[in-house]
Parts: structure tokens; sequence; C-alpha cells
């Protein structure tokens, strides 16, 4: 590994709104599905590019609360393609020490898809690696308001005093409560919004908004961005001493 790789202050966690693949396979003259599947086989990369530059946690956004209004044919075949992946997935990934987790409402999920999802967290929750996170049928401004249905709860059972609530309470009852916030969001394919991504976690995050299509999406790619963030100044808001 090269000095320069080495010596960088990375992002610790990295977030990816993978974008892309509809016009990637049209410009193909294929289905949408075809750049689906094009872009599933690219987050096997980057998930083991993420060592070579210290990223601990890598969040990718697989299905969001609106693809729903995408046409039947798209949403039962990107569907079928978690289960595959998930499926065709599950020991490599154990095996490379990834732990997995997923982030989203789970309500709407087919129950086979939900029960492969169930077992590949108990499967890998010992792993000690990196820290994949798939957002599947995540909203951002969904999970806040579940996150506050849950919090409201705990007030009406006397678990909680409104008194206690601040900007620390809230996180606790997000489906990222055990993670950190992302670092680093990068959104492929020339689109400049963050559309529902982890909307409370980002308020400080880094951006990069790139113009390749995510099935082109490549580990060297991935490399170059994660460079370029050790040459940022985050500030969080404050003045620089
Ligand atoms: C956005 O591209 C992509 C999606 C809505 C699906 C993302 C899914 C994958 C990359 C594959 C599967 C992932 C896993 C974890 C197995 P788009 O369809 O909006 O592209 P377009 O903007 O060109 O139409």
């Amino acid at each position: 590994m090269a000095d320069d790789i080495r010596s960088h202050k990375g992002p610790r966690h990295v977030a990816i709104i993978m974008d892309g693949n509809g016009r990637w396979a049209t410009q193909r003259g294929r289905p949408r599905l075809f750049g689906h599947h094009a872009g599933a086989r690219r987050v096997r990369e980057i998930v083991e590019a993420c060592p070579d530059y210290g990223v601990e946690y890598l969040t990718i956004f697989a299905f969001s609360t609106e693809n729903w209004k995408r046409t039947q044919v798209e949403v039962a075949g990107l569907m079928s393609l978690f289960r595959r992946y998930i499926t065709k997935e599950a020991r490599a990934l154990r095996d490379e020490n990834v732990q997995v987790r997923f982030i989203g409402d789970r309500v709407r999920l087919d129950a086979k898809l939900v029960s492969l999802m169930d077992e590949l967290e108990l499967m890998t929750a010992h792993c000690t690696g990196i820290n994949l996170t798939i957002a599947l049928n995540y909203g951002g401004r969904d999970e806040v308001a579940r996150a506050t249905k849950r919090l409201a709860q705990d007030v009406a059972d006397g678990r909680l005093n409104p008194r206690d609530v601040n900007e620390e309470t809230l996180p606790k009852y997000l489906d990222t409560c055990v993670l950190p916030d992302p670092d680093l969001v990068i959104r492929t394919s020339g689109e400049a919004r963050i559309s529902n991504f982890l909307l409370w976690q980002s308020a400080y995050s880094e951006y990069e908004f790139v113009d390749t299509l995510w099935p082109d999406f490549t580990a060297g790619e991935f490399g170059r961005l994660m460079l370029s963030y050790g040459a940022r100044d985050r500030r969080f808001g404050a003045v620089k001493a």
C-alpha cells in the first residue's frame, strides 16, 4: 500500500447513493433491471476497497420509500435481486468478516426477504471488519417519523420525561442508533440531491457528487475520493483555533 494512502486521514463512515443503473442499462439498449444487476456486482468491489482507506462503515442506499412508485416489473425485479444477492453473498460477506445491518421499514417488505435479512444480520453479528449497512425501504423522513412515534410511546408510558428530550435523545430511536454519523456521502450519476437519505445523520457530512453511473463506479474512483477527502477542512460550525 502506498504511503500517501496509509498516512491520509480518511472518512470513517462513507454513505453512498448508488444512482444511475437505469440510465446505464438504457444506454446499452437493455431493460433497467440489467443495470440494477450490474450495480449489485459493484457493491462487493467497494466493500473490499474500504479497509485500504481506513473506512470502517459503509452505508448504501438500495431501495427508498419512494422507489415503490416505479413500475411493478421493476419493483418485483429489485426485490428478487435483493433476495438473490443476500442468498448468494451471505457466506462471502461472513468469510470476509463484514458485519451486515439493514435500515429502513421492514413492514412493507415480503416475509421471505425479511427472514433472509434477519438471517444475514445474525450470521454476521460477530464479524469485526467492515460494517456494511444496506438501506432497504429506507427514507430519512420515514425514519424520523418512526423514531418519533417510539419516543412518544416512551413518554406516554412514563419511560421518558419530555424535559430530557434533546439532540442526543432522538438519534437513539433512529434505525442507525449504533452507527456513527457519515463523514462523507457520495452520489453517483451527476444528480446533486440527497433524496431523503440519512437526513438527520448527514447534518455535517461532506458531499461528493460524481458523474459516473453506479455500474461504472470502480474501486479506483472510490479510492481517489477517499484521498481527496483527507484534504477537506471540517469545522462543524466552529472556526479554526
Ligand atoms: C438507482 O438507480 C438505483 C436503485 C434505485 C437501486 C439500487 C440498487 C442496486 C445498486 C443494486 C442492488 C444493491 C444491493 C445491495 C444488492 P436508478 O434506477 O434510479 O437509475 P436512473 O436514475 O439512471 O434511472
